[in-house]
């Protein structure tokens, strides 16, 4: 599928809005995978289709996730977590994207996890930076992905799961994980 053709496919799921972030994760994803050993053409199409399911109903996406037997933390601890997950199963059964890497990338853009691979942080952290975010600690955690992707979603991590204790909310455990992890692994 070609990038025209996956933008025709993708806007009919999302608000305009949306559309324009979708359009600023493309161009941000598309920044960080120079640096790295990745398929460009994989990650515009992650980028691309990561927020398919955003706007579909709670319902379907939660039984998407109990149907698929997956983590049901993902029902428990949000609803913003769903359409990640749900979206990586639409995208494979609607819009026939099988490869495994971009979907992976899809299912866990929201929280991150342990150990993600080149395309998962790529798009997990542009989903973060994209220039049409605007929240405290989006500039340092752009300034920094320009250095190290690896501190950035430290910081990424970091500010969500702040922002989650402040407003007396769960963190989802692998997000946190996640976190444990960079901050044993990285300097800075
Ligand atoms: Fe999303
Ligand atoms: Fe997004």
């Amino acid at each position: 599928m070609d990038r025209k053709e996956a933008l025709e496919r993708v806007k009919p799921h999302l608000t305009e809005h949306r559309y324009v972030h979708t359009l600023g994760v493309r161009d941000t994803a598309l920044k960080l995978a120079e640096k790295e050993d990745v398929e460009k053409d994989k990650v515009e199409t992650a980028a691309i289709f990561h927020d398919y399911a955003k706007f579909r109903s709670k319902e379907e996406m939660r039984r998407i996730i109990e149907a698929e037997n997956w983590n049901e933390q993902f029902i428990t601890y949000g609803d913003e977590l769903l359409h990640a997950p749900a979206g990586a199963y639409l995208v494979e059964k609607e819009v026939g994207i099988k490869d495994e890497e971009i979907l992976s990338a899809i299912f866990w853009h929201t929280t991150g996890k342990v150990d993600m691979s080149p395309m998962e942080k790529i798009i997990f952290l542009a989903d973060y930076i994209e220039p049409n975010r605007k929240f405290p600690g989006v500039e340092e955690t752009r300034e920094e992905a320009e250095k190290d992707m690896d501190c950035a979603i430290k910081m990424a991590l970091r500010n969500t799961i702040t922002f989650l204790l402040k407003k007396n909310q769960p963190v989802f455990p692998e997000t946190l994980f996640a976190y444990n992890h960079l901050t044993l692994n990285t300097n800075g």
